[in-house]
């Protein structure tokens, strides 16, 4: 985890040079902070590993338009799955011939507005999307490229969500994608290659490696099959970040290492062909703090309850993945733990705890409570609007600057 490294300076949080007091006296709780600095680290941790490839930056992890320019300015392309984050993407700055389209849903309009943006390919689940596209790029008179979504018969990783293998609504099945798109009848569309996104949060660097090796052969092999020129090969993405106290960093030195031989074929044998890999967690997940006041202290049967200002309105990830953040008392970062506190929000079920049994200082009202991890599926995940609490700002620190960017 990297907490440490991107918010502890002498034993206090601070975001890019901004203090904790500047970041509450200037702005009411909850907010989330993002550390510019931490973004680049990370967009450089993966692209180091992976020189030849483009890092597409998946909107729908965190769309803040804030973080998207951080991330168009370092250099990522993008991954859209909606009009509006096409529109984000655009006006953060992404080139639109970075941009890949990806999503199980497209209508005719949604092809249309992103073929008219000039993106660089669209991703088509099924032949009839293929249908869709080439009607689209024909009433556009302009051409398309088209990336054809495997469901494929890979090893399935360890992680919680696994989106190839079984009966899928995302993509063609891999032993009947050649039959299905062999042959077609397209003018305007082409298909350029093909993208897999398989699974999410995976730290197991011997799957990915895996991954990238099995990907990097169907590609050749469909491309020979159903007749395509390959143009790009899309990994997806799916790499993983440490989120409890004990969870490993993920080994990418580990994945480049193991997959070299291969791409180095690759390379070889299809020069040009553009690699791709979409990413969202990785590059901002570690990046971002949910920060949530401590309004109340209370003991019951047994238990410490600090009900804070924003409970899973604000930040729902926890609560609806089910997934452990770590919290921190912000304020009190230099006291040891006493006790387990269950941290909650003020909304009125009982699901509404964001971190069970936290490892806490004693909590006081007034305290900051940090929910670390935040910066990936966590605002955009959230119930925003839920009992009219308002809804959380978004800062952005960089440089000793402190931003409020809400989306
Ligand atoms: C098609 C696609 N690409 C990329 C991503 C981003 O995944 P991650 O945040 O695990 O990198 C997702 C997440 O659901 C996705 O569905």
């Amino acid at each position: 985890m990297r907490f440490d490294e991107f918010f502890v300076r002498e034993g206090r949080f601070v975001a890019d040079d901004v203090t904790l007091d500047e970041m509450a006296s200037r702005h009411p709780t909850p907010f989330y902070i993002y550390s510019a600095s931490a973004v680049r680290t990370k967009y450089r941790l993966l692209k180091d590993q992976f020189p030849a490839f483009d890092i597409c930056y998946s909107l729908k992890a965190n769309p803040n338009p804030a973080v998207c320019r951080v991330l168009a300015e370092a250099g990522a392309g993008a991954e859209v799955s909606s009009p509006r984050e096409l529109a984000t993407a655009l006006n953060a700055g992404f080139a639109p011939d970075s941009i890949i389209y990806v999503a199980p849903a497209k209508t005719a309009a949604d092809i249309e507005r992103a073929l008219a943006a000039g993106i660089y390919a669209i991703v088509a689940d099924s032949t009839s999307e293929l249908e869709l596209v080439e009607s689209a790029a024909r009433k556009l008179g302009r051409p398309a490229r088209v990336l054809l979504r495997i469901n494929t018969m890979e090893r399935q990783p360890e992680a919680r969500e696994v989106m190839v293998g079984g009966p899928s609504k995302f993509g063609f099945d891999e032993e009947r994608v050649v039959a299905e798109a062999a042959g077609r009848e397209l003018k305007q569309a082409r298909i350029a290659g093909i993208q897999v996104y398989s699974a999410s949060q995976v730290l197991d660097p011997a799957w990915l490696a895996e991954h990238i090796e099995y990907v990097l052969k169907l590609a050749r092999r469909l491309s020979r099959e159903a007749g395509f020129k390959l143009e790009c090969v899309d990994f997806g993405g799916g790499f993983g970040i440490p989120y409890g106290e004990n969870d490993k960093e993920l080994n990418l030195g580990l994945v480049a290492a193991m997959t070299q031989k291969s791409r180095d074929e690759f390379r070889e044998a299809e020069p040009g062909c553009r690699l791709v890999f979409e990413s969202g967690r990785y590059l901002v997940a570690e990046s971002g703090v949910f920060v949530t006041r401590v309004v109340r202290v209370k003991e019951s049967r047994g238990r410490v309850f600090a009900i804070c200002d924003g409970g899973m309105n604000a930040f729902a990830r926890p609560v609806f993945m089910r997934v452990r953040h770590p919290a921190r008392l912000l304020n009190k970062l230099g006291e040891k733990p006493t006790q387990e506190v269950d941290v909650c929000g003020p909304i009125c079920t009982p699901l509404d705890c964001i971190a069970k049994g936290a490892r806490l200082p004693q909590p006081e009202p007034g305290d900051l409570v940090g929910l670390l991890n935040a910066g990936a599926y966590g605002y955009t995940m959230s119930l925003l609007d839920f009992m009219s609490l308002g809804r959380p700002a978004e800062l952005l620190a960089d440089n000793g600057g402190l931003r409020l960017v809400s989306s």
